[in-house]
């Protein structure tokens, strides 16, 4: 592989977006406008509001999309070559093999543990719900397996296997209390960019691979996050939701791979491009998100 654009710190000065009051604004704003809601006498206002940050969500991706943009166009087009490629973001995409992950495992203190799974947490926009807004409209085959994954996501219809309130047990295990004020803006950044590609109809392929991306490289660093966790003393039952997706996740990404990446390629190759800058737009914001971790902890 070429060269990979990363952030080296290079693209945050020039930028409106990569700064705490933007991803402050848009997480708020995502919160309240993705929340369930009564109708009220202020929704012609609310639309007001949301074309205003729509325009400006718009503007967040799109920068994203122009530091990717080069890399995702030399992906290949043809499904079985497409997806070799987007394999191979495992090991050489941006973030991958992240130093901070072993030290997670190996020497962080409950206190650090607690604070990383805090910032993650916040930053969850839930995995679920953004396939669940991914799957629209899209064609057969690939809508199959967005079901068959949010099904699991639902544990199968036992309350108990759902995997958003497996992370919820952990918030509360670890007494932390994951809000929009006390997390880092590269956190909000990820779980913003998400949420844009997710409910946007136009970045529809984005989304798919920033969410296959996801199950892709999950498994490694739910491995080592768990291995902390247990270092720390936590439960089987409390470790669980790393546990699980350590080893879940690597079928999620070969299935989302062949029943959703291939098919829909097949069907028209310009896909590709899409998908590809949406998985690059995604292990960026995790980079940042790890770099800013890193830095936090002085490592
Ligand atoms: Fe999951
Ligand atoms: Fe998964």
């Amino acid at each position: 592989m070429a060269t990979r654009l990363r952030l080296d710190g290079a693209d945050a000065p020039a930028s409106q977006f990569l700064t705490d009051s933007f991803q402050r604004g848009l997480a708020r704003w995502n919160r309240a406008r993705l929340a369930p809601q009564f109708p009220g006498d202020d929704w012609q206002k609310d639309i007001e509001r949301d074309a205003r940050l729509l325009r400006l969500e718009g503007g967040f991706i799109e920068e994203q999309r122009a530091a990717v943009a080069a890399e995702a166009a030399a992906a290949p087009t043809d499904p079985e070559g497409f997806v070799a490629w987007f394999e191979a973001l495992k090991e050489h995409g941006p973030g991958q093999g992240d130093p901070l992950f072993p030290w997670l495992a190996e020497t962080a203190n409950r206190d650090e543990l607690r604070w990383f799974f805090e910032q993650e947490a916040a930053g969850e926009a839930g995995f679920d719900d953004l396939v669940a807004y991914t799957q629209v409209k899209l064609p057969a085959q690939a809508k199959l397996e967005l079901a068959r994954n949010y099904w699991d996501e639902m544990g199968r219809g036992a309350a108990k296997g759902m995997h958003g309130p497996m992370l919820d047990t952990l918030v509360e295990t670890l007494a932390v209390d994951p809000a929009i004020e006390t997390t880092v803006w590269e956190s909000l950044a990820l779980a913003n960019a998400m949420t844009a590609m997710a409910t946007s109809r136009r970045y529809a392929w984005h989304s798919v691979g920033a969410l296959g991306v996801i199950e892709l490289t999950a498994p490694g660093r739910s491995a080592l996050v768990a291995k902390g966790l247990r270092r720390i003393g936590l439960s089987d039952r409390e470790r669980r939701y790393f546990d699980l997706h350590a080893v879940l996740d690597l079928k999620h990404s070969a299935d989302w791979n062949r029943e959703a990446l291939v098919p829909l390629v097949a069907e028209d190759p310009r896909r590709a491009t899409a998908i590809a800058e949406g998985a690059l737009i995604r292990l960026n914001a995790g980079a940042r998100c790890f770099a800013r971790y890193r830095a936090h902890f002085g490592l």
